[in-house]
């Protein structure tokens, strides 16, 4: 399956009366691209009825939405179809939690939480990471290269990004925290799937409960003997005069659990995908280190796996021709955004030799994504060693057979089976 086949002629398009747009549906799952063309040439700025919302797929208007704090705002309480949780709802200790989310935060509140996260990811940290992020690679590769088969999904991809943060928390390697803590991330992905019942979200809220037990624990414990962490960072920053509370440090450690987990993760299997299809860019990738921090930009361009930022217009406005309501929800497509041919030439073409246009598969302006540094750096240290360890590696199967899915907020693959070379452990067992 090319992602640079033109959409199917025979189902309707965008601008036709019967043309459905489902951002959750197979064929979006699997390759949204045909579909954001078909759209970013005959409707850029769609008016999307089932969503009642607008939908933009051009750069030029990605990055002015985005870019645009006075006219519009990332806080859902905005929007006029916004459904308030119930007092019961926010009784529950987790969901207060998720609703002061960094990402719904405006103005001092935000800036003040901004520079609390921005000031433990600083670029001095990220670097300092990638002694970490080497070691925590291998640890993950030894578990299986052994056997020379391994689903890279389930055995790499889901389990790095979490466990660099949960690391760089300060929380000890293969204890019970650190189990706690990926449970945690994985439970929080359930809460925001619209494909679980009411109960099964409420189990997994309960649940999470019980599991940020160990990050509150953690926090405690760090207060009385400090470390050379994240953690004791943000009680420090705590300590001098900023006065977080800390439900705020944990609500901050949950928004980069759903920020930067599943991203993070689908980033690796979209990514190794497109390396897999492009073997020479496989081996160039492989065998040159300095093509690698822009080439993990390119795996996010060409593959991105965010299905959309949401926007909500703060008063009456004009986009292009079309007029908007206050409280209209405006949703940008930054996967479309990149492969806009007025951002970068070709662009339906994977290169990992092209340089950066610009930065907003990050995002753009006052939320502009805090990891953007840590993923890049986690992208290019974990692929390094994950082919330069699975010699010869390959897809074990069709690439029409991997399966796709996700979550309302990010898409990539459901499992990718591989074969390779059987290797050696790195470490004693
Ligand atoms: C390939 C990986 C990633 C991609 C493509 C990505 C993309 C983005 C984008 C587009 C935004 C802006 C969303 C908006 O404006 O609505 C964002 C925000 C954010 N990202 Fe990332 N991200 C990635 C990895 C990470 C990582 C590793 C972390 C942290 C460890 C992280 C933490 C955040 C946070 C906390 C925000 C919200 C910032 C704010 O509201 O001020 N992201 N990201």
């Amino acid at each position: 399956m090319q992602s640079t086949a033109p959409a199917d002629r025979k189902s309707p398009r965008p601008g036709d009366p019967d043309f459905v747009f489902d951002l959750q549906s197979a064929e979006y799952d699997r390759d949204p691209y045909p579909l954001l063309r078909a759209l970013r040439e005959r409707a850029p700025i769609f008016w999307w009825p089932e969503s009642q919302a607008w939908y933009l797929t051009r750069h030029a208007d990605v990055v002015a939405v985005l870019g645009d704090d006075a006219t519009y705002t990332a806080d859902r309480r905005h929007w006029n179809h916004y459904n308030a949780p119930s007092e019961a709802e926010l009784a529950h200790p987790v969901v207060r939690l998720q609703a002061s989310n960094i990402l719904s935060l405006e103005g001092r509140e935000h800036t003040r939480v901004r520079k609390l996260a921005s000031m433990a990811l600083t670029r001095r940290a990220v670097r300092n990471l990638e002694p970490l992020m080497r070691d925590l690679a291998d640890e993950l590769i030894d578990a299986f290269v052994e056997r020379g088969s391994c689903d890279f999904v389930r055995d790499f991809a889901w389990s790095y990004p979490v466990m660099i943060v949960s690391r760089l928390l300060g929380i000890e390697p293969n204890s019970e925290r650190e189990r706690s803590f990926r449970v945690l991330a994985d439970l929080d992905g359930v809460t925001f799937s619209p494909m679980v019942s009411r109960e099964e979200r409420q189990r997994a809220l309960d649940q999470m409960a019980i599991h940020l037990e160990a990050v509150r624990a953690l926090m405690e414990e760090k207060r009385g003997k400090p470390g050379d962490d994240l953690m004791t960072d943000l009680i420090r920053a705590e300590a001098e005069g900023e006065r977080f509370e800390s439900d705020e440090i944990i609500a901050l450690i949950l928004s980069i659990i759903a920020a930067g987990g599943a991203t993070t993760a689908q980033s690796f299997g979209l990514g190794l995908i497109e390396l897999l299809r492009h073997p020479e860019q496989l081996a160039l990738f492989r065998d040159d280190p300095s093509v690698r921090l822009d080439a993990s930009h390119e795996i996010a361009r060409y593959q991105m796996p965010g299905r959309f930022s949401a926007r909500y217009a703060r008063h009456a406005t004009r986009l292009g021709e079309h007029a908007l309501e206050p409280g209209q929800m405006v949703i940008c497509s930054v996967a479309a955004a990149q492969r806009d041919p007025a951002l970068v030439d070709d662009p339906e073409r994977f290169d990992i030799r092209r340089k950066p246009a610009d930065t907003s598969v990050f995002g753009v302006g006052r939320h502009f994504c805090i990891g953007a540094q840590l993923a890049r750096l986690e992208l290019a240290t974990g692929f390094a060693h994950v082919l330069e360890r699975l010699r010869g590696v390959r897809l074990d199967g069709d690439f029409d057979a991997i399966p796709y899915g996700g979550n309302p907020a990010v898409r990539g693959p459901l499992g990718l089976p591989l074969r390779f070379e059987p290797g050696r452990r790195i470490r004693a067992h």
